[in-house]
């Protein structure tokens, strides 16, 4: 192997044990993909639709939609949807569709709503209005209420986090749509970033509302997160008649135009399909329900060691005052606003958490003898 590959190999290596602060699943092993890398894989176009260009892995795609159409409780023949590059991409294809339906419609969002969102309304040029979180993260209904009432004559947008980045917040789509009818309005659209949460939520105990049968109209999901991948990727869903909307077809290539990008990764849909085709629904459970034990356990260690650590229900994110700089660059803690997380995905052992408790604990102790 080349030097340079070979540095940047071990730098890998020997940074991943201590990485604990982003969402990226690495509990995987897609070496048996090895071969499909000798193909120009290129899923442009429409998954649904056939194509001139035959080195594509549509079938394969779609059994992934299919998956999380069926565990978001996508109406049955009535929903369609892509593998993306990523959660980003979703969210723009969600708020994309909105806009077509409601050219002078208001984005709502919440203030903890993820920095790509901020981009990809500008992109789109739509109009919008941020909402007061609450303190764990949560859209405040009632800031949103107030705000609804204001602008009656534009039809709202809602943006709602299933799963907000810093805490793992969950927007309630039953107290939205609650409000929503409170005020008489009927015309709306509902999109749900559910991309690290709507990888490992329909495999739990639901007491949440983000999915289809809640009233959503799209859902985003990142592949990469809970699922695991080693090229960032996800997953789209939406309601079918709202996308035919959007279609056309192109003669060039014997398809729809359906989705935001014309050349599509090919090999994705192959990972994630594999990844989904191995776990099966109960071994995404057993990966949720550990990664859930790891966070519990990780907030209780630190609360022991007297750091006031929290998580909100459910979630693989734990959320803590910010260590010292040095605690935060050695166990890469994504920091903001004076509280930093660890994000507790099913590769995570307790020794990982009980090495940054350590840490943190020793450099407490360091501060009182200061
Ligand atoms: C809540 C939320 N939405 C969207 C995104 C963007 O997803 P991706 O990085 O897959 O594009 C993230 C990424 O961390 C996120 O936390």
């Amino acid at each position: 192997m080349h030097t340079k590959l070979n540095q940047l190999l071990s730098q890998l290596e020997q940074s991943v044990d201590e990485s604990l602060g982003y969402p990226g699943a690495m509990d995987f092993d897609y070496r048996a993909l090895y071969p499909f890398l000798d193909y120009s894989l290129n899923n442009v176009g429409d998954p649904f639709t056939a194509t001139t260009y035959k080195l594509n892995t549509y079938a394969f795609e779609r059994e992934v939609v299919e998956f999380y159409a069926k565990h978001t409780r996508a109406p049955a023949d009535a929903w369609w949807g892509y593998v993306t590059n990523g959660g980003t991409e979703g969210n723009l294809y969600g708020l994309y569709l909105a806009r077509e339906i409601y050219p002078q419609g208001i984005v709502y969002y919440s203030q903890d709503t993820h920095y790509s969102v901020s981009k990809n309304l500008h992109f789109l040029g739509m109009k919008n209005i941020m909402i007061r979180s609450q303190n764990n993260g949560e859209i405040d209904y009632d800031d949103l209420c107030e705000t609804l009432k204001i602008r009656r004559d534009a039809a709202p947008i809602i943006f709602a986090n299933i799963g907000t980045t810093m805490t793992e917040a969950r927007d309630d789509l039953q107290k939205i749509r609650e409000i929503l009818e409170q005020l008489a309005i009927t015309k709306y659209y509902i999109h749900s970033d559910a991309a690290l949460s709507g990888g490992y939520l329909p495999f739990l105990e639901r007491d949440d509302h983000w999915d289809f049968a809640d009233g959503a109209h799209s859902i985003s999901i990142s592949g990469h997160k809970f699922i695991g991948s080693p090229i960032p990727c996800g997953i789209v869903l939406a309601l079918k008649d709202n996308v035919d909307r959007i279609s056309r077809t192109v003669a060039y290539i014997g398809s729809r135009d359906t989705t935001v990008t014309g050349s599509r990764n090919g090999f994705s849909p192959l990972l994630l399909w594999q990844a989904l085709e191995q776990l099966g629904v109960d071994g995404l459970k057993r990966r949720a329900e550990k990664a859930q034990a790891t966070a519990a356990y990780a907030v209780a260690q630190l609360q022991q060691v007297g750091v006031a650590a929290w998580r909100n229900n459910n979630a693989l994110t734990v959320v803590f005052p910010q260590p010292t700089e040095k605690i935060r660059e050695r166990w890469q803690l994504a920091t903001a606003d004076g509280i930093s997380h660890v994000v507790c995905m099913p590769h995570i052992r307790r020794k990982q958490i009980d090495a940054l408790v350590a840490d943190i604990e020793a450099s407490n102790r360091e501060k009182q003898n200061d």
